[in-house]
């Protein structure tokens, strides 16, 4: 693995990789992404193999322009075109009726395709020089927190990926809303830090809202799966005014716990001070959830969220964290 400053040369070398099947790791405003060709149906199994994926899990196709979009679906409804049109280069993907030349091995096999052009200036201009789509989910073994920093990334992966482009820490710091149009009704399949009030209004149509935390459709989405995003320690949410009592409780029962908490910090307790503003959360969440984790704790406590719709992305990756681990919880 070689992790490059973004410069030309290495946007060339890069896009290179890609051409001949190999993985690249870049960043994007949300979270970084592992790229594939995605028609290459062998680079998608070695991207499959990389993250330990399941390969019925559908993954992104990344695009530089929405006149790309076309290629890759078909019966695109005005509502999803004004999305495109309005929130692209964005976190924002869009689930489309997908075309006959895209293949099974992208879609898991789906009638369907999720595309999104990110806005990056390192994404952009080594989709621009390669020129076709590049699958890439996020960054990270299958179930595991997405990488916000190349650092992060070099921590998952080995000679597996070829080259990381290093454009250092992700502003948006979680993963795209996803909005699907391959059903009957539009709705959002995973919320993220493009609120659903701004993608109604923008496409002009109702959308179904996203199920917090839970499966959202069966298996279509495994993003949708509760056991995602997770630490290696198991993580509890636990409302504000409980905190203390709780953090005292397991302590009385030395157990080791880490904090991420508005609240400030008590003595003796590897402790995070977020911020109360959603960007500033999101943007920082996986990197101290990184930092916690590496406490080596019996639990992490994280300190309920504003049950308001800035926050629902971040609510919603919270409450996924927390499901993974129920059954160990605080028993390490
Ligand atoms: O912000 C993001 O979306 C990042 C960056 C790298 O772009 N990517 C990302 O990819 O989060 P991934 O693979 O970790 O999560 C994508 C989610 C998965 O839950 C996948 O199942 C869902 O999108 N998805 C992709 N194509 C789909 C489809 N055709 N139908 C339903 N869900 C789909
Ligand atoms: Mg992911």
């Amino acid at each position: 693995m070689r992790i490059l400053e973004p410069d030309s040369a290495a946007v060339k070398q890069a896009a290179q990789a890609l051409a001949g099947g190999m993985l690249v790791a870049f960043p994007t405003e949300t979270v970084y992404g592992l790229g594939a060709a995605a028609d290459n149906t062998d680079a998608i199994a070695r991207l499959y193999a990389a993250k330990g994926r399941p390969n019925n899990h559908p993954v992104i196709v990344h695009l530089y322009s929405a006149d790309q979009l076309d290629q890759w679906a078909t019966g695109i409804p005005d509502a999803a075109w004004r999305l495109a049109r309005t929130l692209w280069p964005g976190p924002l993907t869009l689930i489309l009726p997908r075309s006959s030349a895209v293949s099974d091995a992208v879609t898991g096999g789906q009638d369907s395709v999720g595309l999104r052009i990110p806005n990056h200036p390192v994404a952009l201009a080594l989709l621009k020089e390669f020129g076709r789509g590049v699958a890439a989910p996020s960054a990270n073994k299958f179930g595991r927190l997405s990488p916000t920093d190349a650092e992060a990334v070099a921590g998952e992966f080995a000679d597996e990926v070829d080259i990381v482009l290093n454009g250092g820490p992700c502003e948006v710091g979680i993963e795209s809303t996803i909005v699907d149009f391959s059903q009957e009704e539009p709705r959002i399949l995973r919320p993220g830090m493009i609120q659903a009030q701004q993608i109604e209004t923008v496409a002009g149509v109702q959308i179904l809202a996203a199920a917090l935390g839970r499966v959202t459709s069966g298996t279509r989405a495994p993003g949708g799966l509760p056991s995602h995003y997770a630490p290696r320690t198991p993580l509890k949410v636990v409302p504000s005014d409980q905190l203390t009592n709780t953090l005292h409780t397991l302590r009385s029962q030395n157990k080791k716990i880490g904090v991420l908490g508005f609240q400030p910090p008590e003595p003796g307790t590897a402790w995070i001070v977020a911020k109360l503003d959603a960007q500033h959360y999101a943007r920082h969440l996986y990197a101290n959830l990184r930092k916690l984790d590496q406490e080596n704790a019996d639990l992490i406590l994280v300190e309920q969220v504003p049950a308001e719709p800035s926050w629902e992305g971040i609510a919603d990756r919270l409450q996924r964290a927390a499901a993974t681990n129920v059954d160990q919880q605080g028993s390490k």
